[in-house]
């Protein structure tokens, strides 16, 4: 009922009436009543003027379900959002239900995380009311070796939601942090469940920076945030929202090819390495080259020092540009 309130203030010209919303709920006053009082105390300021009706002053900066659906016309390829104040982990929460055998498209998001994590095994910190911690559980019909490149999907639809958003020139490195001024803003860590050629659901979790002041000694030197880039804090929800339609508009160009072909040239024009030389770093040695841009697969192309052009896969090396992390 929160969405549709939500929904309801937010269209409003001016002021909707009690009345109003009971019958386009089915309600009774009481329940409306009741109702605002929640999201009152949640921080929403909301007006209520006898004989008019209530107006939404002011939202708080928050992105429950019912914030984020309540500033979308439809769900889109989603069946449900899930919203927990706080969890372990939005991709734990996500395969823990994909591996009861749900099969809902859904995206789970989260304010706190306490153990969320991060690629190799890192952590992922999560603040209270400071970051994005949102997980996608996905069921793509699609050959599992290709799952992969869903992350470099998510990467162009993040880059262009915080453009949107915040008006920030994001950057990708390879394959998928988000990097503003050589410093990380965002980070997607995918995970699957499948067997041969069948895949149970694909989890994209999507950790983004967005209103910390400051960050622990230990990352300082390579974390950022949206809002210590832009000088300006952010609206969460606005910024989910953005991340939701963009995603959706990549992925469905992904599942008709399950490769880039058809985003090879955005990808490429927000890649920071592209043009420059870069290092790739791998367990037995260490090249250096110039970064050419993704292909369709999703591999990095890198023009040698010897002049032959190397393609270089995901998860087996890691890229740096020749002065440190980009
Ligand atoms: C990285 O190492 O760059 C990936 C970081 C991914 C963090 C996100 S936050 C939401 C989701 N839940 C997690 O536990 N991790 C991902």
């Amino acid at each position: 009922m929160k969405t549709q309130i939500l929904k309801m203030l937010r269209t409003c010209e001016s002021y909707v009436s009690g009345q109003e919303m009971c019958e386009e709920l089915g309600v009774s006053r009481t329940a409306i009543w009741k109702c605002m009082n929640q999201l009152k105390e949640e921080g929403y300021t909301i007006e209520a003027i006898s004989n008019k009706g209530y107006c939404l002053k002011e939202t708080p900066d928050t992105i429950t379900d019912y914030e984020v659906k309540s500033r979308l016309s439809n769900l889109g390829m989603l069946d449900e959002l899930v919203y927990d104040q706080e969890i372990d982990s939005t991709n734990n929460k996500a395969k823990q239900i994909g591996n009861e055998g749900d099969a809902r498209q859904l995206l789970f998001l989260a304010d706190v995380q306490t153990e969320g994590r991060g690629r190799r095994g890192r952590n992922w910190s999560n603040p209270k009311a400071t970051n994005i911690a949102m997980t996608y559980k996905l069921h793509p019909n699609i050959q599992p070796q290709n799952a992969s490149r869903i992350t470099l999907v998510a990467a162009i639809a993040i880059v262009e939601a915080i453009k949107e958003v915040t008006g920030l020139e994001a950057k990708i490195k390879w394959p998928n942090d988000i990097i503003i001024d050589r410093h990380k803003v965002c980070g997607i860590l995918t995970e699957m469940s499948s067997e041969s050629d069948f895949i149970h659901y694909v989890v994209v979790g999507i950790g983004i920076n967005v209103n910390g002041e400051e960050f622990p000694e230990e990352i300082k030197h390579i974390a950022t945030s949206l809002y210590l880039q832009g000088k300006k804090k952010v609206d969460r929800a606005a910024l989910v929202v953005a991340v939701i339609k963009a995603f959706e508009t990549y992925y469905k160009l992904f599942l008709k090819t399950e490769d880039l072909s058809n985003m090879t040239s955005q990808y490429n024009s927000y890649l920071v390495h592209n043009g420059h030389q870069v290092k790739i770093i791998s367990s037995t040695d260490t090249l250096e080259g110039v970064a050419e841009g993704i292909n369709a697969k999703g591999g990095l192309l890198v023009r040698l020092d010897d002049g032959t052009q190397k393609e270089v896969i995901s998860g087996e090396v890691s890229v740096r540009g020749i002065y440190g992390y980009v």
